[in-house]
């Protein structure tokens, strides 16, 4: 429900979320779980989380840096290796520890130099995956040196995806944080029932040419990389359009500010603070307020075979400007998307 001034929608869910671990865990574990209801939680920490026991032991360092009071649920996701033994993989899902499976190319991106080699070398998991319901949650960007940064998305499609699917025709499979049209468009003639799209908040806002206003502007790189305008208006138009493909994950990926403030900076936008006021601010924007709550709440667990939540929450219109930095912890900072810039709605809580 909307007017113009209040939205309540069903508790949303973030489907990509980084928590991290140690301080920098606990700094942003209680800003999600204000927003959201469940995080689908990557596993690339280092080493990654690929067994069970490690992913069980996360999920209880996730819970315990929950603020008391708030109801919160990660779902956890193990790291898919060439290694991986589809044994275990089964085995987590029948425990309930693994919600999916995270395919990261190769030196993909950040703490992905233990992801997969060669998409052969993972195919026994991947049928075993398709068997059990097990979802694949893919970073789509091939990581050929001689590919430019901003068409990796789009060859990903055509070398690794398509055929993928193809093959195993019934294995359910997320393209995380699609930034192109190509990804966009390729998604929508799919078959929604196994595939589908997350879109971040922030390659709503942001094209690349944003990441160079004036100066490069660190905070605002992130893999895959913001692309060109027109790829950011289709990505408003699936995530806006109430098409049961598209579904909310911020990717939220907190980097202390040195580190992103550097000669080689890490890539990864801190969006949790921000994240469903910024949703709201771009479903304003393309007067499509009434969409907001599938693509935040509902379209999301459909997928995933999950009920949605059952409570609500709401947005107002109150004005205000987002902190120019967070505390992180140990000495550290983070800023966060869209700091010191001010947001119409803010999320009740
Ligand atoms: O920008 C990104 N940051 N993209 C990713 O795929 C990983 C993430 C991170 O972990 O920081
Ligand atoms: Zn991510």
């Amino acid at each position: 429900m909307s007017d113009t001034n209040r939205i309540t929608l069903r508790r949303p869910d973030d489907w990509h979320a980084h928590f991290r671990d140690g301080d920098m865990m606990q700094a942003v574990v209680p800003a999600s779980a204000q927003q959201f209801a469940r995080a689908i939680v990557m596993p690339n920490l280092v080493p990654p989380v690929t067994d069970i026991e490690a992913a069980v032991h996360y999920r209880e360092r996730i819970m315990a840096a929950v603020p008391k009071g708030v109801d919160f649920t990660p779902l956890m996701t193990a790291y898919l290796t060439d290694d991986t033994d589809p044994g275990a993989l089964r085995e987590g899902a029948e425990k309930g520890v693994f919600s999916a499976v995270k395919l990261y190319p190769a030196g993909a991106t950040t703490n992905s130099a233990s992801g997969v080699t060669d998409i052969k070398n993972v195919m026994p998991v991947l049928e075993t995956m398709q068997e059990i319901g097990l979802p694949l949650l893919i970073h789509g960007e091939v990581t050929d040196a001689d590919i430019d940064i901003f068409d990796r998305e789009a060859v990903f499609i055509d070398r690794i995806l398509e055929p993928l699917l193809g093959q195993l025709p019934s294995l359910k499979v997320v393209f995380e944080h699609v930034t192109t049209k190509e990804a966009v468009d390729f998604v929508a003639a799919g078959d929604a029932s196994r595939l589908g799209a997350t879109i971040t908040a922030h390659h709503l806002v942001i094209n690349r040419s944003d990441i160079f206003k004036g100066g490069i502007r660190p905070h605002l790189y992130c893999l895959p990389i913001a692309k060109r305008e027109v790829h950011r208006l289709a990505l408003r138009k699936a995530a806006t359009s109430g098409d049961p493909r598209y579904f909310l994950g911020t990717d939220t990926a907190p980097h202390a500010r040195h580190l992103k403030e550097a000669a080689c900076g890490c890539a990864g936008i801190y969006t949790a603070p921000v994240a469903m006021e910024v949703y709201a601010h771009v479903f304003e924007e393309e007067g499509a307020l009434d969409k907001l709550e599938a693509f935040a709440s509902l379209n999301g667990p459909k997928f995933y075979g999950l009920e949605a939540n059952k409570d609500e929450v709401a947005l107002v219109r109150e004005p205000w400007t987002v902190p120019d930095s967070i505390d992180a912890g140990n000495g550290q900072t983070l800023t966060p998307f869209m700091a010191g810039e001010t947001l119409d709605w803010k999320l009740q809580g």
